[in-house]
């Protein structure tokens, strides 16, 4: 990984990452979902589509495009899609970046665009990423062992993770949506989990699509359920696709639970996340 303006880059985006800053301009319409890496970013990615794109949700549920194409090749990654892609999108545009706020490009912050951003407990990010990430980094010969989880563990509690430190990359955010909310909407994954319907009513409000009384009745409903994990996981595309060539789509969904990381750290490893916690709880939310 590379460090670059106070956060950590894994080496084979940076370029993109670089090029991203440098020339990408934000429409006024442009919709950028914010988050780290597996903190809810295909989720929200699929729930972003299905509000924006939602006619005839109801009729046509089986022909949405959610069940032929993984949501990120529905919502391009900035920094990461090619820039062909990224100007084939239609608007009002939707993208996605694990930028952190004070690198993102000035016509983001400039422009009129709105920025949904994501959080998750760092116990269940980092789990969720430690299943992610090996499926590139253990060869045929290693074995991941409990040493390793380890070893990652102490890098990823202080700081050193991709698009980290971690409670900085959700702070910036944070208060960034409190200085100015009509322009950031800050959301935690357990949040989502607990009240999606409130959750995405809130959501589509903040985007400049609100649900009609008879959408609240019904294709609220329909959303949630196109988008749950249970539903995206069993399509086709998300059981044998790939969305980048080094990445298979049956990996983006795991268990989508709170509170996995009870079965995977022990009470010690998790107490190395003592700090970032303390850091993010004097901010005045409450991941659990
Ligand atoms: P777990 O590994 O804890 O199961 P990202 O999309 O940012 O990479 O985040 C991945 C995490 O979100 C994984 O968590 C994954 O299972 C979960 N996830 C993926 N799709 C989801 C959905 N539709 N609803 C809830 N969680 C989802």
């Amino acid at each position: 990984m590379l460090f670059y303006q106070g956060f950590w880059y894994l080496s084979f985006a940076f370029q993109g990452i670089i090029s991203f800053q440098s020339h990408f301009e934000a429409h006024d319409t442009d919709i950028l979902l914010a988050s780290l890496p597996k903190t809810g970013t295909t989720w929200l990615k699929s729930l972003l589509y299905a509000i924006v794109n939602r006619e005839n949700i109801s009729k046509n549920h089986s022909k949405h495009p959610l069940h032929t194409k993984n949501p990120h090749e529905l919502v391009p990654q900035l920094g990461l899609n090619q820039p062909e892609t990224i100007a084939q999108v239609p608007s009002p545009r939707l993208f996605a970046t694990h930028v952190p706020y004070s690198s993102l490009p000035e016509s983001i912050k400039t422009s009129n665009c709105r920025i949904v951003y994501v959080c998750r407990n760092p116990l269940d990010t980092f789990v969720s990423s430690w299943h992610y990430f090996l499926q590139f980094e253990i060869s045929k010969e290693t074995k991941p062992d409990k040493e390793m989880m380890e070893e990652y563990l102490i890098k990823y509690s202080k700081g050193v993770s991709p698009y980290g430190p971690h409670d900085e990359h959700v702070l910036e955010y944070w208060k960034e949506s409190i200085q100015n909310p009509t322009k950031v909407l800050f959301l935690e994954y357990e949040g989502l989990k607990k009240e999606p319907k409130a959750h995405l009513i809130r959501l589509a409000e903040f985007l400049g699509f609100p649900f009609s009384a008879d959408e609240k009745d019904n294709v609220v409903d329909e959303i949630l359920e196109l988008c749950s994990i249970k539903n995206l996981k069993e399509m086709e595309v998300n059981k044998s696709g790939q969305w980048f060539p080094w990445v298979e789509n049956k990996y983006l969904f795991r268990k989508g639970e709170v509170g996995d990381w009870v079965n995977h750290l022990t009470p010690s490893m998790a107490k190395q996340f003592d700090q970032m916690q303390e850091n993010l709880k004097k901010a005045g939310f409450s991941s659990k």
